[in-house]
């Protein structure tokens, strides 16, 4: 059996031992649980595709503990020292060229001559990149395509023996996947939305984000964007303004005025059949509960997830993306 160890400098030292020796750990970050390799070692991020049945050619993110170790395995231009200067640690993840002197695993870029790197917000993940003294290429802690991680729990319930330590740090305070950046083409360009949200970007970067999200059918930059993801075992309906029979709801805000069809209050759904997102209508609130409440309904005995609209600003425009592809996917 896995085991799942409360993080401290015992554990630590024991992840740090389990990393250098090829294994694979669940790591908590602020955004959702990693499983973690020593990015260096081919064979142990071999492991990590073999462990999440991820496709070879879907790249990973190298992990860091701070910008000058970033600089040892990618190049940064001007506006990507300022972007990291600015964001890291914290939930942006940088596509940048690679070093060629870098001695990643070539399978952490998946072939390509990019790398993608982020300093996690997370202090028991940096104390453990520090303590390893190599970069660890950590995708989500899940099986590929299904719903992400965001306690221990889920990283033991969905990759089982597969890791071979979990270090256990409560629920991830963000809940929702890094924001991923392209910077190897002049301007960034959104690949993914995620924890940083499009305002901050903006902000910083004094003018409108632009997106290239994998939609348009156009040339795809970021591998993961083909792929299926987050998907639950149900079928999974956005936009829902009532309840049909056998389906469960997820709501975001107010539910009074959410129907059930056939009859029936909201209220007098049984407990397994309701979660909501937010009471207050709080984005980042809602942003840290999607994937467990998500996993919370996704029971064989409910025909679909009915889901209320969230609205498309700030974090809601990265737990919308995960909604579509959701929908999309959700057999
Ligand atoms: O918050 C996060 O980012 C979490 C935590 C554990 O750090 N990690 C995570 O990793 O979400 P993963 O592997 O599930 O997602 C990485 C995404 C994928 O969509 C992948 O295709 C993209 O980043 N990616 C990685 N390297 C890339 C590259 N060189 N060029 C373009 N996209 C890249
Ligand atoms: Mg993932």
């Amino acid at each position: 059996m896995t085991q799942i160890v409360a993080l401290n400098s015992g554990s630590l030292a024991r992840a740090a031992l389990v990393l250098r020796g090829g294994g694979l750990v669940g790591l908590p970050t602020e955004t959702v649980y990693g499983l973690a390799a020593n990015a260096l070692d081919g064979r142990a991020v071999a492991k990590i595709f073999a462990a999440k049945g991820r496709p070879q050619f879907n790249p990973l993110i190298v992990h860091v503990c701070d910008l000058e170790q970033a600089q040892d395995f990618a190049h940064f231009g001007a506006l990507d020292l300022a972007l990291a200067q600015h964001f890291w640690p914290g939930a942006l993840t940088l596509i940048l060229e690679r070093r060629v002197d870098s001695g990643l695993s070539d399978l952490v870029s998946g072939g390509l001559s990019t790398v993608a790197v982020r300093v996690p917000a997370h202090k028991g993940a940096r104390d453990l990149i520090r303590l390893c003294g190599f970069p660890l290429a950590a995708p989500s802690a899940n099986v590929s395509g299904t719903l992400s991680p965001t306690t221990p729990a889920h990283v033991a319930q969905s990759l089982g023996d597969a890791v071979d330590l979990i270090l256990a740090d409560g629920a991830c305070a963000v809940g929702l996947e890094s924001t991923v950046v392209d910077c190897t083409s002049g301007a960034p360009v959104v690949l993914r939305p995620g924890g940083v949200g499009a305002e901050a970007l903006s902000d910083f970067l004094d003018r409108d984000v632009s997106y290239d999200l994998g939609e348009a059918g156009g040339a795809v930059k970021s591998p993961g964007q083909l792929l299926k993801h987050y998907a639950p075992g149900i079928p999974v309906r956005l936009r829902a303004v009532d309840v049909a029979e056998g389906e469960a709801l997820l709501g975001f805000g107010s539910l009074k005025f959410m129907g059930v069809r056939g009859g029936g209050a909201v209220a007098d759904l049984p407990d397994e059949r309701l979660r909501n997102l937010s009471e207050e209508g709080d984005l980042y609130e809602a942003a840290a509960h999607l994937f467990a409440m998500m996993r919370a309904l996704d029971r064989p005995e409910h025909k679909g997830i009915a889901v209320m609209d969230v609205p498309e600003v700030g974090i809601g425009i990265a737990i919308n993306d995960r909604l579509r592809r959701a929908a999309i996917f959700s057999s």
